[in-house]
């Protein structure tokens, strides 16, 4: 991703061969500011308080935080220590158990004086992993993009795209899995605009989808969250295509609250609605996802206040809610299956049903 003509990616490792930085999701999009990992805990805290966010890079930062671990104490009780504090951290995004236990099996398996050299090269390997997957997943999302623009063309001047939260390259390592497809179908001239979902409470549509988009040049417009539905029953939206913290193996997934009210509005308009996922994601564990997948419900404070930049060019946040009132704040909801067009993966694109997914991943791995 380039910002400003500066490639970045959403975390790195430092010269130093220790550290690790991060971009500070939790400023953006009215401050820069590079963050840097020093401990597991600093690892832990940076999930936690969503300075990264996304599945994808919930995970890579987890590795990391294993191999920030390894230059702490490499012994098997605080691998073991580690895993389940770095785990705890969110519940829902299911990339976070896979790369840890992918890390700390390995470390188990190793000699102790090797564990900290093997906790950073398979944290290194995560993220190239997820830079390859993405980009695979933009290529057959631009396979699609080009069918429904084919159909289109000659009679509309633009393909309208609707996501929701921020399933970009700040949600993964670089590239993103919605909207991989979306920067490559731009790249390639056709003429795509995004409806970008605020997505309360966290904005990351506002903050991060917004800010992404613009930095790759890609025309879109910021909506409330609740007028996707209006747009649909108008023509306004010709596919829509999100993200997902968690795939069951029967097709559901698990994205960002708000996700099943979209695609209950694309089901009834007869839209395309599209989920995009790399392997990872996959919980072959989970046969329900509406049943069995662990909602995160977060910080009633993130609903009854909302952070932004001051008029004084400050950051700050207000209170928009009466004194005393209650709230719930529901991270994460699922969609079924049965809503669910397609799942837009790095082996292809296969129906939403346990069947598709084991077309694509017949030795169900990455569990
Ligand atoms: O709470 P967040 O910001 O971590 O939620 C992120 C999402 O819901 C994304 O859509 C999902 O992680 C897919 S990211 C490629």
């Amino acid at each position: 991703m380039n910002i400003d003509g500066k490639s970045y990616r959403s975390i790195w490792l430092n010269p130093d061969g220790w550290s690790v930085d991060i971009i500070d999701q939790t400023l953006l999009p009215h401050q820069l500011r590079i963050h840097t990992l020093q401990t597991a805990e600093d690892a832990a805290e940076a999930i936690y308080s969503m300075r990264v966010r996304g599945a994808p890079l919930i995970g890579a930062t987890a590795a990391y935080g294993m191999a920030l671990a390894m230059t702490e104490g490499a012994d098997d009780d605080y691998i073991e220590l580690t895993r389940k504090s770095l785990l705890e951290t969110r519940p829902t995004a299911v990339n976070l158990r896979w790369a840890l236990a992918r890390v700390s099996e390995a470390l188990q398996a190793a000699p102790v004086d090797a564990r900290a050299g093997l906790a950073y090269a398979l944290a290194q390997r995560i993220c190239d992993e997820d830079v390859r997957i993405n980009a695979s997943i933009g290529t057959h999302g631009l396979g699609l993009i080009e069918g429904i623009w084919k159909e289109k063309r000659g009679t509309a001047e633009t393909l309208n795209i609707l996501t929701h939260c921020n399933a970009g390259w700040l949600a993964t390592v670089d590239w993103g899995t919605a909207l991989a497809p979306i920067y490559r179908a731009h790249d390639a001239g056709i003429p795509v605009h995004v409806w970008v979902d605020e997505t309360r409470p966290r904005n990351q549509g506002a903050a991060l989808t917004a800010w992404e988009l613009a930095a790759h040049g890609v025309p879109h417009d910021l909506i409330v969250d609740n007028a996707g539905g209006h747009l649909m029953q108008h023509g306004m939206v010709d596919l829509c295509i999100t993200g997902t913290d968690r795939t069951a193996r029967n097709g559901d997934v698990c994205n960002k609250i708000g996700t099943y009210l979209k695609a209950l509005a694309a089901f009834d308009n007869e839209i395309p609605f599209y989920v995009a996922l790399p392997g990872p994601t996959i919980d072959w564990s989970t046969a329900d996802g509406v049943a069995e997948i662990p909602i995160e419900e977060r910080d009633s404070r993130e609903v009854t206040e909302v952070s932004g930049r001051l008029s004084d060019g400050e950051m700050g946040t207000v209170r928009i809610t009466p004194d005393g009132v209650t709230a719930r704040n529901f991270a994460f909801d699922v969609t079924p299956a049965k809503l669910v067009t397609g799942l837009i993966t790095e082996r292809g694109i296969c129906p939403a049903s346990e069947a598709g997914l084991a077309s694509l991943y017949p030795a169900r791995e990455f569990s």
